[in-house]
C-alpha cells in the first residue's frame, strides 16, 4: 500500500481570464474551475492512473471539507484525514490568461495546526502503516508544524520501517536527507540548498546518494538525474508543447513511485515518469495528464547511464 501525506492541503481555484491580467481595470473571468492543489494529493492522483492502490493522509480543515471532498471524490482520491475543528483547507488562486502559457499562482499560508491534531497524525500513520508499504510526504508545512514535529514524523517512520519518498524543500528537505530517507526529488532549485556550488555537480549527487537510495534532480524541460545504486542517469523528456508545469514534478514523483512499487525496472520507471510530467504541463491545470498519450511519449524518452 502506498499512503500520500499532504500536511498543508490546498484547494486550487483557477481562474481563467478574459485576455491578460491588467492593472487599474476590471479584469473579467472566462470560467471558474476547482482542483486539488496539495503536493500528496498531486501524487495519489498520479498513482489512480497508473492504477496503483493508495491513501491520501495529512490535516484537512472541517468548515469547507465538502469543497475539498467532492473534488477528491470526483478523482477518485481515497482519503482519510486528521480534521481540524473550525478551519478551513486554505485555497490557492490560479490565474490563467487567454492564449499566454503559464500561470500566476497565489497562495494563503494555511491553517495553524496544534500540538494535538500533530499527535492525532501520528497516531493515524503509526496505526496503518506497515513496514511493506511507500509513504510520500509532499508539499509544505503548515504553521505549528515546526521542523521537529516532520523529524518525529520521519523517526516514526523510520521504526515502523517503511520506504520513506519527501517532495520537500528547504530545511525540511536537509531534514529529510540529515535522518536518511530512501527517495527524494528535489528541482533545480531545491538542490541548491543540498549541495554546495554546481561545481563537480555529479560528485555532490553521488555523495547525497550515500544517504538516499533513490535521488532525482529534476530539471523542468531539461530532464532529470537520477542517482540510484552506485549509478546516475541522464534522463530525457519528450518535446511537447507547454501551457502550465505546475505540479509537473508532482506527476513525476506519483507516477515514479507508484511504477516502483509495481517492481518496474528502474529505467521504465524514469521514462514513464518523464512521459507522464510532460504529458502533464500540456494541459491548464496542476494534476491532469493522459496515461495513453505518456505511454505514447514515452517510446521517445531516453535514459542513458552517465556514471
Ligand atoms: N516543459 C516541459 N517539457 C517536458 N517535460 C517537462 C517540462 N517541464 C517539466 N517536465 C518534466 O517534469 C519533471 C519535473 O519538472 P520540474 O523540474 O519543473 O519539477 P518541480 O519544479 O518540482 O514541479 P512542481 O513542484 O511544480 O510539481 C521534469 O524532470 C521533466 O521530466
Ligand atoms: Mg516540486
Amino acid at each position: 500500500m502506498i499512503y500520500t501525506i499532504t500536511l498543508n492541503p490546498t484547494i486550487d481555484r483557477l481562474l481563467f481570464l478574459e485576455g491578460t491580467l491588467t492593472k487599474g481595470k476590471n479584469n473579467r473571468l472566462r470560467k471558474v474551475t476547482y482542483d486539488i492543489g496539495g503536493k500528496g494529493h498531486h501524487g495519489s492522483n498520479a498513482m489512480n492512473q497508473l492504477g496503483v492502490k493508495n491513501q491520501a493522509l495529512g490535516f484537512s480543515g472541517t468548515t469547507n471539507a465538502g469543497k475539498l471532498e467532492n473534488i477528491l471524490l470526483d478523482k477518485g482520491i481515497d482519503y482519510d484525514f486528521v480534521e481540524v475543528y473550525g478551519k478551513a483547507t486554505r485555497e490557492s488562486y490560479v490565474i490563467l490568461e487567454e492564449g499566454i502559457g503559464g500561470s500566476i499562482l497565489i497562495t494563503e499560508k494555511g491553517f495553524t495546526v496544534t500540538d494535538y491534531d500533530i499527535e492525532l497524525l501520528y497516531e493515524k500513520v503509526e496505526k496503518k502503516v506497515q513496514k511493506e508499504d511507500m509513504v510520500l510526504i509532499a508539499g509544505s508545512t503548515p504553521p505549528g508544524f515546526d521542523l521537529s514535529d516532520l523529524e518525529e514524523l520521519l523517526e516514526r517512520l523510520k521504526r515502523i520501517g517503511c520506504f520513506i519518498a519527501c517532495d520537500l524543500s528547504g530545511e525540511a528537505l536537509k531534514k529529510a536527507v540529515e535522518i536518511g530517507v530512501d527517495f527524494i526529488k528535489p528541482n533545480r532549485f531545491e538542490v541548491q540548498e543540498l549541495v554546495p556550488s554546481d561545481d563537480n555537480f555529479l560528485d555532490h549527487i553521488k555523495e547525497l546518494s550515500e544517504k538516499v537510495d533513490y535521488l532525482i534532480v529534476s530539471l523542468g524541460k531539461d530532464g532529470s538525474i537520477c542517482s540510484h545504486a552506485g549509478e546516475v542517469y541522464e534522463v530525457s523528456t519528450p518535446p511537447v508543447e507547454l501551457v502550465n508545469d505546475t505540479g509537473a514534478g508532482d506527476c513525476f514523483v506519483g507516477t515514479f513511485l507508484g511504477s516502483l512499487s509495481l517492481n518496474q525496472p528502474l529505467t521504465e520507471c524514469l521514462s514513464l515518469a518523464s512521459a507522464c510530467a510532460a504529458d502533464h504541463v500540456q494541459y491548464n491545470d496542476s494534476s491532469t495528464f493522459d496515461i495513453n498519450n505518456a505511454r505514447e511519449l514515452q517510446k521517445v524518452v531516453t535514459v542513458k547511464k552517465i556514471s
